[in-house]
Order: structure tokens, then sequence, then C-alpha cells
């Protein structure tokens, strides 16, 4: 891990620009924000009092003092109704959990999390690592996503360990992909004793611009792989003859040159997003390519598409249905308030999820509309008999989630960052990718076809 990484080309803030912060405070008083803006600072304040009172809580509780803390005590009766209706529901692993959706519930405040601490993880970057470098709450460790008509399995790292044996699982996608995929080895990591039986097979360190990375599990012989490929397709250069302006190109036709070692996978899991905007396209000089023609014309928007059609199209003609499982996640929100990350877009001091997901920009609803588009296009849906695509919808569960991100934690002992490059797309770890990850591993055991003892108190979590 290099020490003062280099900012990334993806997703956060690559140029910097000068910034008034006075336009910011401006922003708040003004009347459509106004009312936003004085809930914020009265929600600053309860919860720096909040926040003094859970660390109390949470020292007496180490020392094994206490734990009557009224403000401790509140905060479960939060959450008491639900605790109370979670007896009602069926575990997702039951045969009637199969129609549960997943994706539709909302997060609760649980003691148990988080699932991992990321100092006893090796295998995160310094830009994740947030409480280690200057973040002070830790709340946004401690929610659980609770889907509305069933109960999720509690991550049981040994067991999805022992149903990966021999198996490979990918993912593939732009950095946030990453994000998750590292946020599944600590959480894999966790339950194995011997720290130097995980690693990278070909010994390389997890740095922010390698192509791929291939760690082992050792004991159970499986791997857990990631392929940097944030359009998904091929971006190459510039055919011969083009326009000056044209330094690369996106041929929507034709898959990442790293397809062919993702082929074999058992589970592949796919995202693709944060990088479909002009910022990373048009303006750089890279356009899109349709056989050998450059269209200069065309629209982010129908590039996507196309794009996701050949996605769709190599799935079901490489990819062997009886043996891979094919997940597509879906766009993750970035919560810059009051800009974006050149125009010093903010997210620092959010330690409260924002259930009503106002704070999340329109873009991030666009996304989702596409790939709801894609999937309900005549052209996928003739597939979709044989190409078998679950769709891990976290769109809205992680817009709820403006305390998830670095802010200004990210540069590892460099950090804090100036207030103008707040990195609010990323997010911290342990945090919420972890609870995709939990998602995955629910569809995932259910794929394998587990299911619960009766009675069995693995999945309970009252
Ligand atoms: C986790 O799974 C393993 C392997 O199936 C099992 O032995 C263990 O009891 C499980 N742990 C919990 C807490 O349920
Ligand atoms: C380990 O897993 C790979 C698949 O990822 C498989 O081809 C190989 O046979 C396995 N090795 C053993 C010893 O089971
Ligand atoms: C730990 O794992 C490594 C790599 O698999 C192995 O060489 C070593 O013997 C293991 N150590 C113990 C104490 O099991
Ligand atoms: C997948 O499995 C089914 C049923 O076991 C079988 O009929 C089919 O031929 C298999 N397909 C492939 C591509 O192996
Ligand atoms: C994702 O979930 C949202 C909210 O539950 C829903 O409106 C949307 O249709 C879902 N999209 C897909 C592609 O499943
Ligand atoms: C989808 O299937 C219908 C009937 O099976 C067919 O008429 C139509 O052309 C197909 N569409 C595409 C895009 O393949």
């Amino acid at each position: 891990m290099s020490k003062n990484p280099p900012l990334e080309d993806d997703e956060v803030m690559p140029i910097s620009e000068a910034i008034k912060r006075f336009k910011r405070l401006r922003l708040v008083y003004e009347p459509s924000l106004g009312i936003l803006g004085f809930f914020f600072v009265g929600l600053c304040l309860v919860l720096s009092f909040f926040y003094i009172e859970y660390r109390t809580v949470a020292k007496t509780k180490s020392q094994g003092l206490s734990d009557q803390s009224d403000r401790y005590l509140w905060l479960k009766e939060l959450d008491v109704d639900s605790y109370n209706n979670e007896e009602n529901r069926v575990g997702f692993l039951e045969e009637s959990g199969n129609s549960c959706d997943l994706f539709h519930g909302k997060w609760l405040w649980d003691e148990s999390y988080p699932l991992y601490q990321s100092k006893d993880c090796s295998f995160l970057d310094e830009g994740f690592r947030c409480n280690e470098f200057g973040r002070l709450d830790f709340f946004y460790t401690k929610w659980r996503w609770q889907p509305t008509h069933c109960n999720l399995p509690r991550f049981n790292a040994t067991l999805m360990l022992e149903k990966l044996r021999n198996k490979r699982l990918v993912f593939v996608g732009d950095s946030i992909g990453r994000n998750q995929w590292e946020s599944l080895l600590c959480m894999l990591s966790s339950a194995v004793k011997n720290k130097s039986s995980v690693y990278e097979v070909n010994h390389k360190p997890i740095t922010k611009h390698m192509g791929f990375f291939v760690f082992k599990f050792d004991d159970y012989n499986c791997t857990v792989e990631y392929y940097r490929a944030p359009f998904l397709v091929l971006q190459s250069r510039a055919p011969k003859g083009s326009p000056e302006k044209v330094k690369t190109t996106l041929k929507l036709e034709t898959m990442d040159w790293t397809a062919d070692q993702w082929r074999g996978a058992d589970i592949l899991v796919f995202n693709t997003g944060h990088w479909w905007n002009y910022e990373k396209t048009i303006r750089g000089g890279c356009y899109f390519q349709e056989g050998e023609k450059v269209k200069m014309r065309m629209k982010i928007g129908h590039a996507y598409r196309r794009a996701m059609k050949t996605v769709v199209k190599w799935i079901q003609e490489e990819i062997d249905s009886n043996k891979t499982q094919v997940f597509f996640r879906t766009f993750a929100p970035v919560h810059f308030r009051g800009g974006d990350w050149k125009t010093g877009g903010t997210c620092h001091m959010e330690t409260l999820p924002d259930f009503g997901a106002s704070l999340v920009p329109p873009e991030t609803w666009e996304h989702l509309k596409l790939i709801q588009d894609v999937l309900s296009s005549p052209y996928f849906f003739n597939r979709s008999e044989t190409v078998k695509l679950k769709v891990l919808n976290i769109t809205v569960m992680a817009a709820q989630r403006n305390d998830g991100h670095p802010s200004l934690y990210y540069l590892g002992s460099a950090s804090p960052a100036p207030f103008h490059r707040e990195d609010c797309s990323h997010w911290c770890l342990p945090g919420v990718p972890d609870s995709w990850n939990e998602l995955l591993y629910a569809l995932f055991l259910k794929h394998e076809g587990y299911s619960r003892p009766i009675n069995g108190d693995s999945d309970n979590f009252t």
C-alpha cells in the first residue's frame, strides 16, 4: 500500500478548484435549502451530544460497569417495534421467503455490528479506513439492513467459505466494486485464524491502479477476485484517421480485455455507472465506437444501453448458466451536498442516515432507471430465460446512507483532506458495502439450496 496515494482517477475529484466555502454556507440560507440547513444545524448539535454520550456508554460498557444509559436505551427503543415484528417475518432462506424482495426495507440500529474491525483486516485501502485516519464517529458502522417482509440470515463467514470451497467469486467494475470486494475480503477473512493463508496469488499489493487481484483462501481453495473494468466494455486507442479530439474510444460491442479471465467464475458480480458521464468520457476525449465508426454525437445514455446489451449478450454466449451465478449491482449514489466533487460538495460531519434519501443527486435515479429500462427491454426480456442475471438493487438502500462516506478521511496518514476535496462517493469500511455483501450472501446461500434448520437460532437477531 502506498503512502499518500494519489487521488484516484476513479470517481473522486480529479480536478481541484479553488472553492469558496462561503458559497455553501450561503446556499444553506437560501429559501429552498433554508429549512434543510436549519434542520442540519440542529441535527449536528443533537449529534455531538449524542456522540459524547455514545462514547461514554461504549466506555462504561467495555469496562463491564453498566450499559444503563438513557440515551442508549432510547436508541434501542427506536427499533423496538421492528424487533417485535421481526418474529412474524419469515426467514429469507426458508421456502416461504422465496418471494421476499430483499431490497425493500429499512436500516435498523444494531449493537452487534460491525462484522469486523478495519485494523484487523490487512486488505483494506487506506482510503476506506476512515476511523483509523481521523473519523471520530462510529454510528455509521452500526446499521443493519432489514428487509420489510423477511429476515436475512446472519452473516457467517465460515459457512460462506465452506460454500465457496473450490470456487471463484469475481467482482468486475469500477472502484466502488473494489470497495465492495475489499469489504467481502474482510468479512470472510475474519473467520480465518491463519492470516497468511489468505494471499494474493501473484503477490501483488493492493493498489488502486492495478488491473486485477486474485486473493486465495488456502484452506478452502477458493479465490475472491477483482477486475477493474469501469465501463465493462473495452476502452482502447482511437482508430486511425479519427478527429484529433478523439483520444480513446469505448468499443460498445466489445467486452473489456480481462473478460476472458472472468468467464469461468462461479459467482460474477458486475457493476458500472460512475464512469458513464461527460466528465469521464467526452471531456477527456473518450468517444463511443460501434464497429469501425466513432460516433461523435452519441449520447451517454444511449452508449450505456448499447454497452449493457453487449454485456448481456456476452453473459448469454460465454457463461455457463449451470455453473455461474451472475449478479449486477446497481448504481451506488454519491452524496456531495452543495456541489459535486469539483465544486466543493461535502458530506463531512454527516453522522446519521437520511431515511428520506433526500440528499442524493438526480443522476442516481437516472442510473437506476437506465438499468431498469435495459432489463425490461424486449432484447433482454427475450433472453431472460437463458440469462440468469440477478440484480443487487442497492441504489435505494445506499441512497439513505449519506453518513457512510470517507469525506475528509481518505488520504491515509495524510488525512484530513482539504474541505473542498472530499470523497463522498466511496464508502468507509466497515460500512455500507458490508450490507450489499450480506445480501449477496443471502442470495448465494439460497442458490446453493441452503436452508437453516427449523428452530435453528443462527438466523435470529433478537
Ligand atoms: C457458522 O457456520 C459454521 C459452518 O456451517 C457452523 O459450524 C457455525 O456454528 C456457524 N456459526 C454460527 C454463529 O451460526
Ligand atoms: C481448487 O479450485 C479450482 C477451481 O477454482 C479447481 O479447479 C481445483 O481442482 C481445486 N483444487 C483442489 C485440490 O480441489
Ligand atoms: C498458515 O498458512 C500458510 C499458507 O497456507 C501455511 O504455509 C502455514 O503453514 C500456515 N500456518 C499454520 C500455523 O497453520
Ligand atoms: C444445464 O443443466 C441442465 C439440467 O441439468 C442440462 O439439461 C443442460 O444441458 C445444462 N446446460 C449446459 C450448458 O451444460
Ligand atoms: C429497485 O428497487 C426500487 C425500490 O424498491 C424499485 O423501485 C426498482 O424498481 C428496483 N429496480 C430493479 C431494477 O429491480
Ligand atoms: C422477442 O421475442 C418476440 C417473440 O418471441 C419476437 O417477436 C421479437 O422479435 C423478439 N425481440 C427481440 C429484440 O429479439
